[in-house]
């Protein structure tokens, strides 16, 4: 076998498929009896499998990536064009199109200054870990290490980020983790009765909720702790946005107790929420450091970005002396220069079409079609989410909020995908709470393309529930 491939050749592929591909976060026992799905082509907001089956994509690639969509003739003409002329070296050197796109974003993030670029969301966040680490060693004689995160949060997948990892199922079976990461609640209004705040609401809660992150920073000992890691809208853990109030206070405990920030932009990122670039940009918050991975390409190679402050950049070079004084630390494919490339055709794209404001204005019609399926569905028991990053949790009973039976919200993606509309459901997250409903179209999505996803949702919700 050379890997030539001849187009009316499919089943081949589908068998070499079943044979020797281990697949991401899915099951495989269903393979012996089934094809696995192979996502052939895609255009625009439309993906084709196997069987030549059109599918609109609600989660732009499974998992909120193809930010300005499929088939995109020039960011690939950029990446080419990269790559024929200098393809790979090391990041202790510079690239063109590295310098360049640090300048670009640099300009969409007033108040941060350094790009530290790297391959995965996961990897982008350990290289903000690490920095916490030898700032807690080079200035605090390691005493200020410790890392909070917040439940149902994600930061990766790797042993160190899933020692920040707030999703339960994740987690189950790979430890021991690593020590030195310490969990704070969440931040969910909807399911606020688990913090024993269910008598407050709006603001108050969320200076509530906030107020939680600064018992855990007492109890633990400020001098312990080093950094807060927070998604600004928690993406897997149930499509989570922050209550009013919340971000101001948790800024204010930051510097109270001289905490750096981290945020996740992993999902946020690049204009995922509308409006605005990044996700914390809408809450007015100053972070230290800012990662982010799937929509700065859009999936078209792969790039992630750690963004921090001149503040802590600074601090890895006071004194140039000392042989461990800078941040040991590389990532080899760091250096591709096709992520950058990329990511600088994916901004100016977002740019040009105005997709930050189609993003909110399909966000806010999305949004709208959801509840009215609430009214109509009492299975809806919440709507809730940013821009074109929107989730409905379905719950038995709206009194109790109860959840559904996991194979039951499984039963409304499947049916969606029969009906040609690829939607999403949270996947061995947060136990026994895999029952919120995940939409995320591309940017680009239309009212027509809105319209369809909420019809085929609407469609699933009356056959699985009756
Ligand atoms: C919020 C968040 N952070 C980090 C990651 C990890 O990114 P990657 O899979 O690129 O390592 C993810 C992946 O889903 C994520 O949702």
């Amino acid at each position: 076998m050379d890997g030539t491939f001849n187009e009316n050749d499919i089943s081949r592929v589908v068998e070499a498929d079943r044979a020797h591909v281990w697949h991401h976060l899915i099951q495989h026992k269903p393979f012996e009896a089934n094809d696995p799905r192979i996502i052939v082509e895609g255009k625009g907001v439309r993906v084709w499998d196997q069987k030549g089956k059109e599918h609109l994509d609600a989660v732009s690639g499974g998992v909120w990536t193809v930010n300005v969509g499929y088939g995109r003739e020039s960011i690939c003409k950029a990446v080419y064009d990269q790559l024929m002329k200098m393809c790979y070296f090391a990041q202790s050197a510079g690239s063109i199109p590295g310098a360049l796109f640090a300048e670009m974003l640099i300009d969409k993030m007033p108040g941060m200054s350094r790009v530290y670029y790297t391959n995965s969301g996961s990897e982008a966040n350990e290289k903000a870990f690490k920095m916490v680490r030898q700032i807690a060693h080079k200035r605090y004689g390691g005493k200020k290490h410790k890392i909070l995160y917040r439940d149902r949060d994600y930061h990766g997948g790797t042993l160190a980020t899933m020692s920040a990892g707030g999703q339960n199922e994740r987690n189950e079976q790979y430890g021991p983790f690593a020590p030195g990461f310490v969990r704070v609640p969440h931040c969910m209004e909807y399911r606020k009765h688990e913090l024993g705040l269910d008598h407050l609401s709006g603001e108050e809660f969320g200076i509530a909720a906030a107020n939680l992150i600064e018992e855990v920073i007492l109890r633990e000992g400020p001098d312990t702790v080093g950094a807060l890691c927070l998604e600004p809208v928690t993406a897997g853990g149930g499509v989570i946005a922050p209550p009013e109030g919340y971000w101001p206070r948790v800024q204010e405990i930051c510097r109270k107790y001289d905490i750096l920030l981290h945020i996740d932009e992993v999902v946020c990122g690049v204009g995922r929420t509308g409006t605005q670039w990044f996700g914390y940009q809408h809450y007015g918050i100053e972070p230290d450091f800012v990662t982010m991975a799937k929509g700065v390409a859009s999936g078209y190679a792969a790039i992630a970005c750690m963004v921090t402050t001149e503040r802590v950049f600074e601090m890895f070079k006071d004194d140039a002396s000392d042989p461990l004084n800078y941040f040991r630390d590389i990532s080899t494919f760091g250096g591709c220069t096709a992520g950058p490339a990329a990511a600088i055709e994916n901004m100016r794209i977002i740019q040009d079409e105005n997709l930050l404001q189609n993003c909110t204005d399909m966000g806010a019609r999305l949004d709208a079609n959801l509840r009215m399926l609430m009214e109509k569905h009492k299975v809806i028991g919440d709507v809730r989410g940013k821009g074109l990053f929107q989730g409905a949790e379905l719950v038995a009973d709206r009194d109790s909020k109860e959840p559904v039976e996991e194979k039951q919200a499984q039963a409304v993606v499947a049916d969606c995908m029969a009906q040609g509309v690829i939607i999403g459901v949270t996947n061995r997250s947060v136990p026994g709470r895999n029952n919120t409903l995940c939409f995320s179209p591309a940017l680009i999505a239309t009212a027509d393309d809105i319209d369809q996803i909420t019809e085929a949702v609407d469609g699933a919700l009356g056959r699985v529930f009756g």
